[in-house]
Order: C-alpha cells, then sequence, then structure tokens
C-alpha cells in the first residue's frame, strides 16, 4: 500500500452526503438484491469509468468478468450500467431506454415493455467525471514513494522492493530461496490456501529492465515484470501499427488474454509470474511455446543466459530448470512469418475467469507458395504434469502437404503421443483426449482458410460450416425485454401495491452502508473462531489432543463435546440423528469437531491446524451407488395413483430408463458469519446469525446451552443470500459459537472463509432415477413407475421433505395417468445435504422431462409436441389427487410459445442444423408447475408486530427474514396500501426472535404469502382501532389520527397472525389438500453448442411467468432471472467433484463456477401473465421465488436437442442419455464423432477414479 491511495465504495458516496451514479444506477436499475456483490460491482463501474469516462459496452463487459452474483442473474446490473456507455447514452443527462424489445410482445395500456419502466433512465443523476475524487496531491507531489527502495520486516516475511537491476540481483543472489512477487495472484494463494510461509519476498516492478517492453525488427521483448494488462495494451498498438503477418502471435496472445483470469487479475498478474508458476494449466505457455519463445535469466554467480521455453524448460510438475539464485528477466516473443501462423486454444468449464481444463497452442510454417509443413508446432496444457509439446507428431508431419489425410495422421499421432492414465489428477480423461484432437482439427481448418487466400490455387475456401469452426468466441451484448401488469389508472398514487418499487435496502447496499452480520463493530474482549474438521469420511475418534494448539500465542480456549453434556450435544435441526461436536465418531469430511478461539481469526487459524485428532477409520458410503448396494436408507416414501402394473402392462409403448442429476453449491456471496453475545444474566445469549431461520437458532442455542428459549435472542438484518443453505446447516455452525461464547463469558464471532463453507455445510441433494412409463402412439402418458435415489449426505436433516416435494413434484406439468413413485434418501458419508432453492423440485421436474425427451426420441416426434399433447388444464387431478383450479399453465405455454416465435425459430433451427456439421442449435420448451405452501403443515403460519409511533412513523416487524428477495420491500408495500401512508413511514428494522416468536424458516417461496397476510392482519386491527377517529375526523392527517388516538389511549400496537387454509394431504392414502395453490410459467430456449468442445451460448430465453397479480413487479421480474441463471448454473456449469474419499475437490470459485455475466442468455425476455388474479395469497399475488429455477431446464434440454442433431448426422440412437449437469465434457463426448470414436474409454473397475459422481 505504501504510495498508494485506496478508494473503496464508501469513499465515492453516500446516502448520508451524495450518492455517486455508479451506486444509484445499480440501485434504482433493480441490480442489488442481497447487496453482498454490489459493492463490487459499483466499484468496478467506477474504475471503468475513472479510465474511460464514456466507456464502450465490449468494456464494460471486459470490466466485469472478475465479479459475480448469486442473486440477479446480471441482467438488471448491465441494463443499469449500459446508460454509462457510449453505446446507451454515454454520460449525458438526456438518457432514453437502455433495454430493447426485439420481439413483438403482447401490447397494450396495461403493459409495460421494457426495463425504461422497470427504472426511470431520466431520474439518474447526469454523470460529470470532472466532480470525481482526485489523486492525493500529497502523494502526486512524491515521487520518493515509488522510486524508495522498501524493505518492510514483519514477523515472519521480509518484504524486499529494490529498485536497481543490481540490487535485484543482489538480493536473489543473497536469498536464493526468496519469491520474486509481482501480482502475487499465485503466490497469494499459496500462502492463504496452501499454508506456504515465504520468509524473503522481492517486489521488482521499480527495477527497468523487468518491467520495459522494446519492439525490435524480429519480435518483442517484454520484461517479466509486465502486467498482462499493459501486455494486453501494448500489444493492441503494435497489432495496429506492424504488417498483420507479422502480429499473427500477437492477435493469438490477445485472443487467450481474453479468457485469461478476469480483468482485476490481469490488471496484476504478470507473465513471468505466469511461465515461473509453471502450472500445467498455464494459458501462456503453450502459446509461448508453440511461438518458440526464449527466456532471458540472470544471476550474479552466472551472469545472463537465454533459453529456449521448449519440451526441456518444465521439468516436473511445477518444476522448470531455472536456477533458484537466477530471476527470468525478459521473455523474446519472435514475430510470426510470411508463411507462418499461430493460434491458441482454450476450454474450461466456465468462458469467463476460470482456468483451463485443456489449452493448446499451434504454429505452422509452410515452404513458400506451398501447402507443404515446414515446421509444425503443438504444444498443450492439461494433459501432463506440466506443460507439453507434442514433439512426435510434429516431426512426423513435417514435409507433409496440409490437407484431409495430414489432419488423419495428425489425430492418430496426438491421440497416442498425448495418453492420459484414466486415474489422471483433473479427471474428464477422455474428455481431455478429445479436446486435443478437436484443438488440432480447429487448426487445421484455420490454416487452410489461410491458405486459401495466400495459395487459392492449391486450396479451396472453407465452406461456410468449416468457416464457423474457425470462429472465436466474442462477447456478444445481451438483449432483454421484461413485461408486467401496469397498475390501474384510478390505483392511488400512495398505493405502491403493483409498481416496480426498488429494494428497500438497495441504496445503502450499493453504498456499502448495508450491515450484514460481519460488519457488526467489534465488542471488547471479542475472540474469533476457527473450526477443527473432520479429514476422514468416516472414523471412530480416538483422540482429540489440543495441547500444541493452546500453545499458540493469542489462543484462548478449545471447544468441544467435552464442554457439553451428552443431551446439550444433541444437535436436533429437525431431527435429534446428529451432535453438535462430533464426540466419538465422525461421519464426513468436514463433520465439526471442535472450535478454536483466539484472540484474531488468523491465530485461530493457525492454532485449528495443530489439534491433533487421531481416527480409527471405518467403512465409508460415498455414491448414491455405493448406498444402493448397501441398502444405506432411511425408509422408503411411496406415492401411488391407479394401478400401474396394469396400465403399463396394457400401455402401446413402454420406456425404461436411469437419469443422474448432481447436487450443486448454494454459493450465497455471504458465508456463514455468526456472533455470540453472551448476556450478565440468567444464562441470556444473544445471537446475530445470518439464517433464514432465526427460530430454530434460538431453540437449538437454547437446548445446547441448557437454559430455556426465553433466554435467547436470535436477531438479523440481512443475509448476503440464502437460497435454502441458511435454513438449517447454518445452525450447525452457529451453536458451537454460542457454546464458545457461554464457556468463555465473551463474544466470539466466525466468518467462514468460502472453502471451510463449501466444505462444511452440505448442498442440493443429487439424484439417481429409475423409472419405466408407459405411452401411447400419439405420446401420452399412461403410466409412470419411478424410483427415486438422493444422496443425502450423514444426517436426514431436511432430507426426508426434500424428497416428499421431488415425490410431489415429479408430474411437472403433465397429466400423467397412473403413477407409482418411490423416493429413497440414501445416507452416506458426506456433509448433510439440505434445503436448496426448489427444495427438491427441481430434481423431480428434471427427471419428468428428460423422460418427455425420451419418449419424444423414441417416437420421433418433437419433444414440444409430446410435451403439450400431456400438459395438464383446469379440472385435472394432479398425482398426488389434487384438483387444478385456475391453471394457467396452457396459457404461459400458448403465450411463450408466441412471444417466442416458436414456429418459425424452429425452422431456423433446422435449416441451421442441416448446414452446420459442427455447430447446432437446440430449441426447446419447458413448462413449470409448482406447489406453494410447506408440506410440513405446522410451518404454514406467521406472525407479525406492527407498532405505530406518535409521530405516525411504523416499526413493522415479521416472521421472514431478508436475503435479498424483497421481502421486506414487499412487507412495506402491504403495511403501506393497509395503513394508507407512504412507505417512507415505515420501517423493518431488522428480524428478531423477540419481536415475532415461533416462526417458520423463510423459505419453500411462501414467505410473502405467509407474512404478507400476517402483517395484513396486524395492519388491518390497527386500522380498525383508527377508524373511529378518521371518521370523527375525515379531513385529518394519518400523523393527526395517530395523535389523537394515543391522546385517547388507544393502543397503537398489535401482532398480526396467519395460517394457511384447508391443508391436509396424507401420503399414504394420496388424498386431501397437498399445496395452497400452484405457480405456473413456460420458457423457451435456444442454444447453440460447439461439438468440438462441448462448449455452449444461450443464444436466447422467453419466459411467460404467472405470478398472480404481481406486488412488486421488479422484484417479481428479478427473482425470475435471478432463479432462472441460477438454474442455468445447476443444469449446465456447476459440478461438485469429489474424491473416492469423499474428500470435496471443488471447493471455491476457482475450482466450482457458478454462471457468469457471459453465461446469461444473449437475449432475455420476461413476461408476467396478465389477468391472473390469484385468490389464495395476499392481494391475488402468487409466489415466485423457487418455481423458475425450474424453466432453466429448457437450456438442459435445448441442448439435448442440439447433440441429438448431431448424433443424427452419425445414425446413431435417437434415444440416450445425457445426465446433469450439461457440461462442456458431457456435451462433448455426447456428441460422438470420427474423435470420440478413437478414444476408447477405459472400462470401471479397471482403475482407481480420481473423482466419483456422488
Ligand atoms: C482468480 C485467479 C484466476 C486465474 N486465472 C488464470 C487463468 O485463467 N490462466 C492462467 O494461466 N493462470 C491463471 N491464474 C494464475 C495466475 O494468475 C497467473 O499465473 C499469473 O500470471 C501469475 O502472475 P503473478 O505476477 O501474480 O505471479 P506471482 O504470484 O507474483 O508469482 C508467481 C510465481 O512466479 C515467480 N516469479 C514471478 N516473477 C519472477 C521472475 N521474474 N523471476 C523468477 N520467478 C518469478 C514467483 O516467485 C512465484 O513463484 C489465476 C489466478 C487467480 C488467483
Ligand atoms: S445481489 Fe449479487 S450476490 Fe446478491
Amino acid at each position: 500500500m505504501h504510495g498508494l491511495a485506496v478508494t473503496t465504495v464508501e469513499g465515492i458516496g453516500s446516502t448520508k452526503t451524495r450518492l455517486h451514479a455508479t451506486q444509484e444506477r445499480i440501485a434504482k436499475a433493480h441490480g442489488s438484491q442481497c447487496g453482498f456483490c454490489t459493492p463490487g460491482m459499483v466499484m468496478s463501474m467506477y474504475t471503468l469509468l475513472r479510465n474511460h469516462p464514456v466507456p464502450t459496452m465490449e468494456q464494460l463487459d471486459e470490466y466485469f468478468t472478475g465479479n459475480l452474483c448469486r442473486c440477479t442473474g446480471y441482467r438488471p446490473i448491465l441494463d443499469g450500467y449500459r446508460s454509462f456507455t457510449s453505446n446507451g447514452t454515454g454520460n449525458t443527462s438526456e438518457i432514453t431506454t437502455t433495454t430493447t424489445t426485439t420481439t413483438p410482445t403482447p401490447d397494450g395500456e396495461w403493459w409495460c415493455k421494457d426495463g425504461r419502466h422497470l427504472h426511470q433512465n431520466n431520474d439518474f443523476i447526469p454523470y460529470d467525471p470532472t466532480t470525481e475524487l482526485i489523486f492525493p496531491p500529497e502523494l502526486k507531489v512524491r515521487s520518493d514513494l515509488d522510486s524508495d527502495y522498501l524493505v518492510f520486516q514483519g514477523h515472519r516475511v521480509t518484504y524486499h522492493r529494490p529498485t536497481s537491476f543490481t540490487n535485484l540481483m543482489y538480493l536473489k543472489h543473497l536469498y536464493p530461496e526468496a519469491k520474486i512477487i509481482v501480482g502475487n495472484t499465485e503466490v497469494g494463494i499459496e500462502t492463504k490456501f496452501k499454508q506456504c510461509v515465504y520468509p524473503v519476498l522481492i517486489n521488482p516492478t521499480s527495477v527497468k529492465e523487468v518491467t520495459q517492453i522494446t519492439l525490435n525488427d524480429t519480435g518483442i521483448q517484454v520484461g517479466a515484470a509486465v502486467t498482462l494488462t499493459t501486455l494486453q495494451e501494448q500489444l493492441i498498438l503494435h497489432t495496429n501499427s506492424l504488417p498483420d503477418y507479422k502480429t499473427r502471435v500477437f492477435s493469438a496472445i490477445l485472443e487467450m488474454l481474453k479468457w485469461f483470469a478476469g480483468r482485476q487479475i490481469r490488471n496484476t498478474a504478470a507473465l513471468g509470474g505466469n511461465i515461473m508458476t509453471c502450472s500445467p494449466i498455464s494459458d501462456l505457455n503453450p502459446l509461448l511455446m508453440a511461438a518458440g519463445a526464449t527466456l532471458t535469466l540472470n544471476s550474479t554467480e552466472g551472469g545472463e543466459r537465454t533459453v529456449p521455453l521448449d519440451q526441456h524448460f518444465f521439468t516436473a510438475y511445477r518444476r522448470n530448470i531455472v536456477k533458484p539464485e537466477e530471476v527470468l528477466v525478459s521473455v523474446y516473443i519472435p514475430f510470426t512469418k510470411q508463411d507462418e501462423y499461430i493460434h491458441g486454444y482454450k476450454q474450461s468449464r466456465r468462458r469467463d475467469d476460470d482456468i483451463a481444463i485443456v489449452n493448446g497452442g499451434c504454429r505452422v510454417s509452410f515452404l513458400p507458395d506451398t501447402i507443404t509443413v515446414s515446421k509444425l508446432t503443438l504444444a498443450f496444457g492439461g494433459m501432463a504434469p506440466t506443460t507439453v509439446m507434442a514433439i512426435n507428431t510434429c516431426k512426423e508431419l513435417k514435409g507433409r502437404a496440409w490437407d484431409a489425410s495430414l489432419l488423419e495422421e495428425g489425430t492418430s499421432l496426438l491421440l497416442q503421443e498425448l495418453p492420459l492414465s484414466p486415474s489422471a489428477p483433473g479427471g474428464m480423461v477422455e474428455y481431455r483426449r478429445a479436446l486435443t484432437v478437436s484443438f488440432f482439427f480447429k487448426f487445421y481448418l484455420t490454416v487452410r482458410g489461410h491458405l486459401s487466400v495466400s495459395v487459392p490455387s492449391l486450396v479451396p475456401g472453407l465452406t461456410p460450416d468449416e468457416h464457423r469452426v474457425t470462429q472465436t468466441h466474442t462477447y456478444e451484448h445481451t438483449a432483454s425485454a421484461q413485461l408486467y401488469e401496469m397498475v390501474p389508472a384510478d390505483q392511488p398514487e400512495l398505493d405502491p401495491i403493483g409498481r416496480p418499487k426498488i429494494h428497500a435496502s438497495a441504496l445503502k447496499q450499493s453504498t456499502g452502508e448495508a450491515v450484514y452480520v460481519d460488519d457488526i463493530p467489534d465488542f471488547k474482549d471479542q475472540l474469533h473462531a476457527v473450526f477443527v474438521l473432520s479429514t476422514r469420511p468416516h472414523a471412530l475418534i480416538l483422540d482429540i489432543d489440543a495441547s500444541e494448539a493452546l500453545e499458540v500465542e493469542g489462543v484462548v480456549d478449545f471447544v468441544c463435546h467435552r464442554d457439553l453434556t451428552e443431551e446439550q450435544n444433541r444437535y436436533q435441526v429437525p431431527l435429534a440423528d446428529e451432535e453438535v461436536f462430533a464426540s466419538k465418531e465422525v461421519k464426513c469430511v468436514g463433520h465439526i469437531i471442535g472450535l478454536v478461539c483466539a484472540k484474531d481469526r488468523k491465530t485461530a487459524q493457525t492454532a485449528a491446524k495443530r489439534v491433533k485428532i487421531t481416527y480409527q477409520d471405518l467403512p465409508a458410503i460415498i455414491t448414491i451407488q455405493d448406498a444402493i448396494r448397501e441398502k444405506s436408507w432411511w425408509p422408503p416414501l411411496t406415492i401411488n395413483k391407479g394401478d400401474v402394473n396394469t396400465q403399463l402392462h396394457s400401455s402401446t409403448h413402454r420406456l425404461h430408463g436411469e437419469f443422474y442429476m448432481g447436487g450443486q453449491e448454494h454459493f450465497y456471496m455471504e458465508t456463514n458469519a455468526h456472533l455470540a453475545v453472551p448476556g450478565r444474566e440468567d444464562g441470556e445469549m444473544e445471537v446475530f446469525s445470518s439464517t433464514q431461520n432465526p427460530t430454530a437458532t434460538q431453540m437449538q442455542v437454547a437446548h445446547t446451552l441448557g437454559v430455556c428459549g426465553n433466554k435467547v435472542v436470535c436477531r438479523l438484518k440481512r443475509m448476503g443470500g440464502g437460497f435454502g443453505g441458511k435454513e438449517t446447516r447454518t445452525i450447525s455452525v452457529c451453536v458451537p459459537v454460542c457454546v464458545a461464547a457461554k464457556k468463555l463469558g465473551v463474544c466470539v464471532r466466525v466468518a467462514l472463509d468460502r472453502d471451510e463453507d463449501m466444505v462444511m455445510t452440505g448442498g442440493r441433494h443429487a439424484f439417481l432415477s429409475t423409472w419405466q412409463v408407459g405411452f401411447t402412439d400419439q405420446g401420452v402418458l399412461t403410466a409412470v413407475d419411478m424410483d427415486l435415489y438422493a444422496n443425502a449426505g450423514y444426517s436426514v436433516d431436511l432430507t426426508m421433505a426434500v424428497m416428499e416435494r421431488s415425490m410431489y413434484s415429479v408430474d411437472n406439468g403433465y397429466n400423467l395417468g397412473c403413477v407409482r413413485v418411490s423416493g429413497h434418501a440414501c445416507k452416506t458419508h458426506l456433509p448433510s445435504s439440505t434445503a436448496f432453492r426448489g427444495f427438491g423440485g427441481p430434481q423431480g421436474i428434471l427427471i419428468m422431462e428428460d423422460i418427455m425427451s425420451r419418449v419424444a426420441a423414441y417416437l420421433n416426434v418433437d419433444p414440444t409436441v409430446v410435451r403439450q399433447r400431456n400438459l395438464y388444464q383446469t379440472g385435472d387431478l394432479t398425482h398426488c389427487n389434487q384438483l387444478l383450479e385456475n391453471c394457467t399453465l396452457r396459457r404461459c405455454w400458448r403465450e411463450v410459445m408466441e412471444q417466442a416465435h416458436y414456429s418459425t425459430r424452429c425452422q431456423h433451427v433446422q435449416q441451421f442444423n442441416s448446414t452446420n456439421r459442427y455447430r447446432k442449435r437446440g430449441l426447446s420448451v419447458v413448462p413449470v408447475k409448482f406447489g406453494i405452501s410447506f408440506t410440513a403443515k405446522f410451518l404454514n403460519q406467521s406472525g407479525a408486530l406492527v407498532h405505530v409511533y406518535t409521530d405516525g412513523s411504523v416499526l413493522l416487524s415479521h416472521g421472514g427474514t431478508e436475503m435479498g428477495q424483497g421481502l421486506h420491500t414487499k412487507m412495506i408495500q402491504i403495511a403501506s396500501r393497509v395503513l394508507r401512508i407512504a412507505p417512507e413511514y415505515i420501517h423493518i428494522a431488522e428480524t428478531s426472535t423477540d419481536k415475532v416468536p415461533n416462526t417458520s424458516p423463510t423459505a419453500a417461496s411462501a414467505s410473502s404469502d405467509l407474512n404478507g397476510m400476517a402483517t395484513l392482519n396486524a395492519c388491518e386491527t390497527i386500522m380498525t382501532r383508527l377508524s373511529p377517529i378518521m371518521a370523527a375526523n375525515p379531513k385529518g392527517t394519518w400523523k393527526e389520527w395517530v395523535k389523537t388516538a394515543y391522546m385517547e389511549c388507544i393502543s397503537l400496537s398489535t401482532t398480526g397472525f396467519y395460517r394457511t387454509p384447508d391443508l391436509s394431504y396424507n401420503m399414504e392414502k394420496n388424498e386431501g389438500r397437498l399445496f395452497n395453490y400452484f405457480s405456473y410459467g413456460a420458457a423457451v430456449t435456444e442454444v447453440e453448442i460447439d461439438c468440438l468442445t462441448g462448449d455452449h451460448t444461450v443464444v436466447r430465453t422467453d419466459i411467460v411467468m404467472d405470478v398472480g397479480e404481481s406486488l412488486n413487479p421488479a422484484i417479481d421480474i428479478g427473482q425470475i432471472e435471478g432463479a432462472f441463471t441460477q438454474g442455468q448454473g445447476l443444469f449446465t456449469l456447476e459440478e461438485l467433484v469429489y474424491s473416492p474419499q469423499g474428500v470435496l475437490i471443488t471447493r471455491g470459485p476457482g475450482a466450482y463456477k457458478i454462471p457468469g455475466f457471459q453465461d446469461i442468455p444473449r437475449e432475455f425476455n420476461v413476461s408476467l401473465l396478465r389477468g391472473a388474479p390469484n385468490p389464495r395469497a395476499v392481494f391475488s399475488s402468487k409466489a415466485v421465488g423457487e418455481p423458475p429455477l425450474c424453466l432453466a431446464s429448457s437450456v438442459f434440454f435445448a441442448i439435448k436437442q442440439a447433440i441429438a442433431s448431431v448424433r443424427s448426422d452419425h445414425n446413431l440412437p435417437p434415444v440416450f442419455r445425457l445426465d446433469s449437469p450439461a457440461t462442456a465434457e458431457r456435451i462433448r463426448m455426447a456428441c460422438q464423432d470420427f474423435i470420440t470414436a478413437k478414444i476408447e474409454p477405459s472400462p470401471p473397475g479397471s482403475f482407481k477414479p480420481w473423482s466419483v459422481r456422488v
């Protein structure tokens, strides 16, 4: 930080002074839900504006590659910020609409057509760059700050910043083991996550020789400490001024840099760091190797030497030939020659900001005016412990003509030369092998394209199909439309119901003022807790020895089961089958054994690693298959409708199959954070907890501390996202902290690191299903017999309820005839799987949609036709025998088909597929029907508390928690309508168990319904009390009426209560009312896949969703877009990878990929169904949180359609299995072709896999 000024989100504006335009626009464009990512978004935009006051959309796309949001689905963020760009209207005050409606949409005065109305661009503060903060003058004039030799001596580490080459060399001579750091993006990971300690660090960024870039006649010399952004900028400059052929190598590097990490990393990471890290998946090394780069090394002892970056440079995993005392000074990259071509390739799980699965650099030179190869260089990453060159392949192909036989032979040679052990670290063995050949094939075609221009007489031009293969991916800007019903013209201005009000906390979130649990200031004598976790999946604990940990300075105590009685140690949310601290047996990797409390987090972390646990390993069950083999499950559940066996046997057609769907990590942006504040009297405890379930937290804390519930208060203002992950599992993290606080008598806090959170808390259940269905020639289903298996982890948690909901959801939108569905909750040695948005619904729905796709393929009918023939309508009975009233499913289906121009686009897709072999498109429509209410009947209740103060202000409390979904905003809107006062009068301070007791978790999409009704009830009570006063003074004001009521001793405080009526389902008899009502919707999605790499792009999505009469269309559309994006991650991108020993490998954002800005549909249109009031919820609204997530399965099935097209080209069977998620690997390997045909997978059981499908 020396000599630097740091500007934070708090420094650029605030709600108390003046908002910065970046803060205001994201908030008003509804781009902030939970708000946890919002400061990061604001600062990325701020940085962009400081560098480019009127940026382009391309720059906007690029600056946000390193930012993630789990709530919004990105569209509103882009819409708000597009207003700054030259493609929008830049910084003028005349800002017009920023979203585009590219499709004709249902019109009319009751409809609002685009983002212009969800937010008013003309309301935005004009952005004036001249008013920006200036760089502190005192720093500006102090040039010594940048040029001084610096030494910082710390407790464990000494940091040097030399300013001359001689000094740099001398330091490396003195400290050969010293780390040279520039961006610290690699070393930082090693020290933080791998516990590496480097006593001497040398920062060379003030040394000219390693930071300069020079150009000569033959190439470019780049200092090793040049950052990737600087390299990018310089290469662009030179590419624009030098002859094209010379800079082909620059273009290849620039293309690779586009997909190298995110902008933030590229701004700081250096070229030398990438080479010297020696990562086998470094993005630049294969390309630099192919380019024939050379490296200049220097040391005091040996002087300067130049070495080629070739097959001899990397000697082993993360090793190279550079001597410890040597420094990498510069990298020389030669220009490409006239007859030379070079290209780089990279395939990762997510296109943006992700490390490669496989990458490659390919260069070929030809004898002048021929197609004869004079030199070929192929280098690959991700195929061995180091970047490798395919030396033999290149040697064999030298002198050959660049034609089909070279391709054929090259393919075989490459597969021979780059084998992978079936147990290779990283897994995906066949896919990685296929990728090397796919890259080579792409290179072959690209070069053929070049040759067809340079020697047209020898090489014909590429067909359009081939040309498409050679195109690189470009950022495409998004377009969108949002349609919703406007409020009636005669609705009072004051009444906010139905209006797109912004999230009540959005401005505080965008300025960094919003308080999350870990923002609560430190308390006196407060301690930090770090967990000691099991490293074994299943073992007896023979001994726990914390003595070494307790010796660490600053450590206060170690807390474990010994601090509790057996009864207190019983964790009973929801059933008593777990312990707070494992006492005798650990049941998963990540099982909580104890807690180290220390004066700071770092000390606690160091000490936690010193707690020694002695285990005796026991056999472990990790996968669903293991559990089926061992019959390890809780008692199965069954729903039966009709005589399935008879119906199956009499069906015209029968089909059976199996389908697997992986789990999902919640990846709420705010990890588990809890603060326990012990009271001074009567065993009281105040808990600030990031939880969706304050009451269960309160009651478990009370049980564990051995006090009554009335001594414990659980409070929170908001969460940075929850998605179900904070319904129960968060309590298991919170309670041990309270135990420590009670034992030590001081406040104890915890805020988990991302990797800790991912390891300790389970996510969405992975499901396996086996099924048999009967159907007619028309594809109408007559019988379904299905078994579901869920990987529940080591405890039951909410699994039975999740399983029930999957069973209730397997019909999705279809009338299935006779149904038998059985659910098996499998007990394994993994962290306990838990609630996750949709709560089992997405699994049940995806399984049925997969059946639909296979039935259609079997009958050779468009899946859309089969789906449509089976759709429910009003009057039908579900498989749980619930009568469908006001069923709007067919309306949603019809309207979305119209909105999306399904028929026309279907023809376009067919046309596209008939003329393209290597890229395919798919178009899919799926419906959703989602039952609303908790399936545990007692949870369908809620409470509210309303205080009206004598100044007319209202303090509203209700039982729900705010996690970004806009619940508080909607509750304020409801209170505002009933009390007939402006929302500004109403405040929600927090959710707290001492305000509203015995609350249900905020879950099941039901919180607006439940708490909305309770709020309505309380507010109506207040209005009933005020009505005589109002009648007596009809011209009075709210404040006057309140004052009068007070003077007349009328209570201005009341509670409200609601319970959902008529729920009465009995699974055994399969009768009674299961749900309060159903939410409906439908989506059409088009995708394009790259059959050679498995990459895909969502071209367009249209959604029509029935949310009744929306309480707040901006919030509801935000929920739809956000849920859809989360579902897209679930069905296509997010893959939890476990080792065979049950260790989660994908922990943290580096390995686990949620959708980013570039993954959302390039065109995304969302309509709220009009004229569909719901008589069974507050103000005719409907729940919205979960149902739209299931619509993202349209992406999955569009992908499956696209794969079906390529398979049909190769005459492969039309009915095929594609499991979820449809990752790049699964897509590529399902597109069987001449490449995959050459790759023989190793038979299962013949090797030890690197990872297992749990
Ligand atoms: C979020 C994230 C995303 C990433 N994405 C990618 C990606 O997409 N593709 C990719 O390839 N990599 C990626 N990386 C890895 C990393 O960012 C790059 O390797 C980067 O180029 C390292 O540069 P640095 O300056 O930060 O290295 P540092 O961490 O500063 O140093 C890395 C290593 O190089 C050594 N070193 C540095 N300079 C010299 C020198 N002059 N002489 C001798 N040794 C030297 C250091 O001692 C150290 O061992 C990512 C990292 C992160 C954290
Ligand atoms: S608003 Fe972006 S993570 Fe919640």
